[in-house]
């Protein structure tokens, strides 16, 4: 399926004043919601990594699990999950973020990568960074490398994607509100 961003961005609700005043927040919901805007979405990411070299996908709790986790199934990778503090049972490490509302932990279980490994990590929006980057170390911290981030929508005003890249990230979105 081609992808065509205008009917991409005019699936994600543009909510005002949400979840404080001043903020607009992008609502991936109806995307998700239409099973063509999805397929779109997906085959897009497919196309990008099919013959890219990289061995896991990790994908950020919670709405980066729905496209991490097709895109993981479509190519066949071991898919990591990344959660909020205090989710997953065993040893994990931990490495706490800033985000545009406040502050959280991010983890993974210590076992789920190793040297050598190679990361896709998955998210569906870039906003101030804090957690692709916090994912980013506890990659990092495993002794696994990243391959690239991605997301489908960034917000390139809260500066998170350019931190990313600034950080020595590679990073890609499929489409951005300024
Ligand atoms: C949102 C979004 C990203 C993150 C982006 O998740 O889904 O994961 O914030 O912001 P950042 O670039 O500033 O880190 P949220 O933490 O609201 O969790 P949710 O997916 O569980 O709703
Ligand atoms: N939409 C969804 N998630 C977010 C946003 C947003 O605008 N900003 C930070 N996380």
């Amino acid at each position: 399926m081609i992808f065509d961003e205008c009917y991409i961005k005019s699936q994600i609700r543009a909510v005002p004043d949400f979840p404080k005043a001043g903020v607009i927040f992008r609502d991936i919901a109806p995307l998700f919601h239409s099973p063509k805007a999805t397929r779109m979405v997906a085959d897009s990411f497919i196309q990008r990594y099919v013959e890219a070299d990289f061995s896991h996908i990790g994908a950020m709790d919670a709405r980066g699990f729905i496209i991490g986790s097709i895109i993981a199934y479509e190519l066949n990778k071991p898919l990591v999950l990344f959660r909020k503090k205090g989710k997953l049972p065993g040893d994990v490490i931990t490495e706490p973020y800033a985000t545009e509302y406040g502050t959280a932990h991010l983890e993974i279980h210590s076992d789920s990568l190793c040297e050598g490994d190679s990361v896709l990590i998955f998210d569906d929006l870039i906003a101030t960074g804090g957690t692709l980057l916090a994912a980013a170390q506890l990659v990092r911290r495993l002794g696994a490398s990243l391959y690239e981030a991605a997301a489908i929508i960034d917000l390139p005003e809260l500066g998170g994607s350019q931190k990313l890249q600034d950080a020595g990230i590679p990073t890609y979105c499929l489409t951005a509100f300024a």
